[in-house]
Order: structure tokens, then sequence, then C-alpha cells
């Protein structure tokens, strides 16, 4: 929970380009034993400012693995790998932990909120990370997701739509320039994943967060900008 310094390349240079994120044929193996997945096999891949993308594509295509990537919790095997601004080939892991806290959003099909925390302090906690605090930003995003009456409810007190609301302020309380989820509504029911998804959506545009999103579901994937599909760890062919 440390915060790291803010006198790095990411506080003096803010991404000026179109781009939010460039991949150029990259490549991400995984090695067990005398096995090797070649996850990414030479994808490219631009993602621009404020658009949102649909990935899709069978389950072991390699979504996950792009979208590890793309939010700079994994590092590619080859190729190259910009994202706001920063070459991620070249930059140390305490910048890749900046670029995480304060331009990068990350929703997960499971949540994965922090089970001692509230539904308030979830959501603030991107800010706490970088040593930041803003409660009226905090409240408003708890009724932009519709929970101001579950402020102090803990994770195991709230239902899993709950649980992915509060997900998907945490992910944008820091105003982040680029979005990923993962299958987002792969564990609610359609209503509440419609709701969810909308909401997703709606505060992301008004921030001008670009969004990619990995799903099975068509409906998704027929309101995103772009679709890109996926097979076998390589881009089929996207359209919008
Ligand atoms: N940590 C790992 N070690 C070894 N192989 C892995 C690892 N993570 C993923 N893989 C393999 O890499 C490939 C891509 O996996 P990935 O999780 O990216 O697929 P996915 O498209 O997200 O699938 P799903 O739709 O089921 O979530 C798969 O063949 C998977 O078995
Ligand atoms: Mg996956």
């Amino acid at each position: 929970m440390t915060p790291i310094s803010s006198d790095s390349l990411l506080a003096a240079a803010p991404t000026r380009n179109s781009s939010v994120a460039t991949l150029q044929s990259v490549q991400r193996n995984y090695r067990r034993g005398k096995v090797t997945v070649q996850a990414l096999k030479d994808v490219d891949l631009c993602i621009e400012r404020g658009e949102v993308v649909a990935l899709t594509g069978p389950s072991g295509c390699g979504k996950s693995t792009l979208l590890n990537v793309l939010s700079a919790v994994d590092r590619a095997d080859g190729g190259d790998v910009m994202v706001c601004g920063l070459d991620l080939r070249r930059v140390a892991e305490s910048e890749l932990t900046l670029l995480r806290r304060r331009k990068i959003g990350v929703v997960f099909q499971d949540f994965q909120l922090m089970p001692n925390l509230t539904a308030e302090e979830n959501i603030g906690l991107p800010l706490a990370l970088d040593g930041q605090q803003d409660s009226d930003r905090v409240l408003h995003l708890l009724e932009r997701v519709g929970l101001a009456r579950r402020l102090g409810h803990y994770p195991s007190e709230l239902s899993g739509g709950e649980q992915q609301r509060v997900a998907v302020a945490r992910a944008l309380v820091h105003r982040p320039e680029f979005v990923v989820a993962d299958e987002p509504t792969g564990n609610l029911d359609s209503s509440n994943g419609k709701e969810i998804l909308a909401m997703l959506m709606e505060i992301r545009l008004e921030e001008g967060a670009a969004l990619v999103i990995a799903t099975h579901d068509k409906e998704v994937a027929s309101r995103a900008d772009r679709v890109v599909r996926l097979r076998d760890g390589q881009v089929l062919g996207a359209h919008s």
C-alpha cells in the first residue's frame, strides 16, 4: 500500500497521440515443462483514444492473455507494446505499477473486490494506493452505480451484481485513459449483466476512456465500436 513517488516519466508525459495502446507483432508464450503454449502469435492491434473494442473468440484463444498485456499486468515475450505513451519493453517495474494505478482500470469476471474493505473503501482503493483521497468522487460513483445505500457493506454482504457495480466504480474512480474488462458480465444473469454493461459504457463515455472488453456475449459485441476476433492467439480480422 506504500504510494510510489510521482516524479516519474508518467507524471511528466501525458499521452499525446491518438491511440492509447499499440501492439506490434506481440508474442506471449507460456512454458510448462517441455510444453510451450503460444498464447499470442504476432498480434497487431491499435486501440484509439475513447473507442470501445470487443475482443471475441473461443475459449483458450488468448483473450485474457491479451488483456493482461494491454493492462501491463503481464509482459509480452516479443514485439512492441506501447500503452498510454509508454514503451512497456523499456520501463521499470515501478513505472508499470504507476501506469496501472493512474491510467488503467480493470474489471474482472469474478469482481475481485477486497473482502475486508467496504464498498466505499473498495472504490477508493486505486486513489488510496496512489496516496490520494477524493470522497466526493467515490460517493458520486457509488450513486452512479446505484449503491449509495450500500456504501458500508462488505463484499460478502452484497449480491454478485452489486459487487460488479462496485468493481465498475473502482475501475473508473481514478479517471483512467483506458479500461480493460475480462468477461465482466460472465458471472451475472442477463438483466444484471445488461445494466452493468450499460453503466460501464456510459461512465467511460462521459470520461472519454477507451474500453477493451473480452466477451462471449453477442450483445456486448454488438454495442462495441469495433470487434476484434482472436483464434489460436492470432487476430483474425476486425470490423466495425
Ligand atoms: N499461466 C498459464 N500457464 C500456461 N498456459 C496458460 C496460462 N494461462 C493461459 N494459458 C494458455 O494460454 C492460452 C490462452 O489462454 P487465455 O486465458 O488467454 O484464453 P481466453 O481466450 O481468455 O479463454 P476463455 O474464454 O476461456 O477465458 C490457453 O491455451 C491457455 O491454456
Ligand atoms: Mg479468459
